[in-house]
């Protein structure tokens, strides 16, 4: 179960993914280390901000809750394709999901 991770030097890397856990989990288990996510996962940071770039064809994300969506409101960097990497958890659906890292706020 593949991911696939933008850095902010526009790098693109894939490593293999841990179900179970969520993408922020799975970004910062992989070494990436600037997906900040101060607050662990507890939803109250938005440290853990990126966009979806490719999502595999038979993948579906449900959609942000509203306190995932507020959150993405205080954030200069919104876009459409943006989501909170800790309210994703990762599943063999999402192999070959594409993400980059939002800039940092
Ligand atoms: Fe803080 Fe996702 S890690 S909101």
């Amino acid at each position: 179960s593949m991911i696939s991770v933008r850095t902010r030097d526009g790098e693109l890397h894939s490593f293999e993914g841990r179900v179970g856990a969520s993408l922020m989990e799975n970004i910062r288990g992989a070494g990436f280390d600037e997906l900040l996510a101060m607050c662990g996962g507890c939803l109250s940071c938005a440290t853990c901000h990126l966009y979806v770039e490719e999502l595999p064809k038979t993948a579906t994300l449900a959609e942000p809750s509203i306190d995932e969506s507020e959150l993405l409101e205080g954030s200069d960097y919104r876009q459409e394709n943006s989501r909170l990497s800790c309210q994703i958890p990762f599943d063999e659906t999402l192999s070959g999901i594409i993400v980059r890292i939002a800039p940092e706020d």
